[in-house]
């Protein structure tokens, strides 16, 4: 304690502090390669704030383009025969699923009108499938010889150009899907035999293929599927994502889901998937994505779909608000076809759902769950809620065709409490209901003065 002895070397090692840079893990914390450690990774916040993603689902399946992404498993494995016909009615007797990597052509396909079709959607992240569980990669990995976007097919490095063009003209965080598993790969069957005693597979193609990916795209989404029924043990979950989350270029603003292994899903990694389409309806004690396809058959783009099998934007918007009102984010997908075009039916999806958040995006981004997720006397109504402004949002999705909604949730302050519709902006009388609550005066306005029209939002304050 002030004792002259240390005096000596504490100026010296005061300076060296000062003198270092700051280094990748100072500060930060360290994890270990076990769940417990890993689990309690804070989420890295934008991921929270940013409420609406865009999944992207694109591969050698977009050839074909008949049932679903999963066509692969369908006509080799299972023998579908709605699968077998297809390929007996439109190809040669000796075409096997491979032949479609050439023909995977991607001739329209421009990255940057892509990202400005995802930036007017309104969503704040894109994840795009680098590989699906065929093992054609979209970039030119060296673990996927001559089954690769680089090598066949478009020969461009579709990873890259997207990258490129959502980083250089929108405010989208920009991810990656990668599937552990490949149906087929004789390395990966050969594990399997052994009942995932051998570790081929990981070890020689999907470990070193997913380091490099993370190094070369670094994408702020790690978005991992298809553990094949293996353990994370044998994909070395554990040890990968220590060094994403400790080492890694992107280690302080990569999010992750929970599709690491046998058994990890809705329990180990970063946010909950829990399933495809999960939408609970009640809060969870834990950060989760709703990932759903607009297709309602299909990830993949299908060719035989029809008007019918989309999920129309009502449906879209009802999607986005139950998600956000429970805590989760919706990740929406869209399949683009084999040549690269986004289709007009998810292009229009799309544009939509944007021109909805531009007039209600107040109720859904950087907000939080409310004490409340859904109204207790009106069906439909959502609540998201903002704690420093202390804005309570209140999102219906019928239009009451008395005029009059009636919340029974908000305890209003006489005074006080102010109701705004979203898009509207003037003040909205209420009174207080006989029940409990209040009943809103909806204005009255022409199909033209609405502000959108698939579901509304009004801002009340002073409200408990
Ligand atoms: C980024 O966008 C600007 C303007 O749109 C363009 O001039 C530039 O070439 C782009 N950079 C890359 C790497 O694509
Ligand atoms: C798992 O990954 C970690 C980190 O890269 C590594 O140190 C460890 O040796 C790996 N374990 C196995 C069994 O592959
Ligand atoms: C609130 O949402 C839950 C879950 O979707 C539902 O069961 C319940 O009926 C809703 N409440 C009302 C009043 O609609
Ligand atoms: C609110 O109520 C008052 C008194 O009934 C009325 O004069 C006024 O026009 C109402 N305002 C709106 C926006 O409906």
């Amino acid at each position: 304690m002030g004792s002259p002895v240390l005096a000596g070397p504490a100026l010296p090692l005061l300076l060296l502090l000062v003198l270092l840079p700051p280094g990748p893990a100072r500060g930060a914390a360290r994890f270990d390669p076990t769940w417990k450690s890993l689990d309690a990774r804070p989420l890295p916040a934008w991921f929270d704030k940013a409420k609406f993603g865009i999944f992207i689902h694109w591969g050698v399946y977009s050839v074909p383009s008949f049932g679903s992404e999963w066509f692969w498993w369908y006509l080799r494995e299972k023998k579908i025969p709605k699968y077998v016909e297809f390929m007996k009615n439109n190809y040669p007797p000796d075409f096997i699923y491979e032949d479609f990597g050439p023909l995977f052509t991607a001739k329209f396909f421009d990255a940057n009108q892509w990202a400005d079709i995802l930036q007017a959607s309104g969503a704040k992240y894109v994840v795009l499938t680098s590989k699906h569980h065929e093992g054609f990669t979209l970039w030119g990995s060296e673990y996927a010889w001559n089954w690769n976007a680089v090598d066949e097919g478009p020969k461009r490095d579709i990873v890259k150009e997207l990258e490129v063009a959502v980083r250089n003209r929108t405010d989208l965080r920009f991810g990656l899907y990668y599937s552990l598993f490949e149906w087929f790969h004789p390395l990966f069957l050969e594990d399997e035999v052994s009942s995932f005693q051998k570790r081929l597979f990981p070890v020689s193609k999907m470990l070193p293929e997913l380091y490099k990916l993370v190094n070369k795209y670094q994408p702020e989404v790690l978005w991992s599927d298809g553990d094949g029924g293996a353990p994370d043990t044998y994909w070395n979950s554990t040890g990968f994502l220590a060094w994403l989350y400790n080492e890694s270029p992107v280690r302080d603003t990569v999010v992750t889901n929970d599709r690491w292994g046998a058994g990890s899903i809705c329990k180990h990694g970063g946010y909950y998937t829990c399933s495809d389409r999960y939408n609970p309806g009640h809060l969870l004690p834990h950060k989760w994505e709703n990932c759903m396809t607009i297709d309602k058959f299909s990830w993949g783009y299908r060719r035989d779909a029809g008007i019918s099998d989309y999920l129309t934007i009502e449906d879209l918007v009802k999607q986005l608000v139950e998600t956000v009102s429970c805590g989760g984010n919706l990740l929406m997908n869209i399949g683009p076809t084999h040549d690269g075009t986004i289709s007009p039916i998810f292009e229009e999806r799309l544009r939509q759902m944007g021109t909805w958040l531009k007039v209600n995006g107040q109720a859904i981004y950087k907000t939080q769950t409310w004490r409340s997720q859904n109204d207790t006397v009106t069906q439909d109504v959502w609540y998201t809620f903002k704690p420093k402004s202390k804005l309570v949002y209140a999102m219906f999705l019928t239009w009451p065709t008395s005029g009059q909604l009636l919340l029974g949730q908000p305890r209003a302050t006489p005074g006080a409490t102010e109701v705004k519709l979203l898009g509207h902006g003037k003040l909205l009388n209420w009174t207080f209901s006989k029940q409990n609550g209040i009943m809103v005066e909806l204005p009255h306005l022409t199909v033209h003065q609405m502000p959108c029209k698939w579901g509304w939002a009004l801002e009340l304050t002073h409200v408990a």
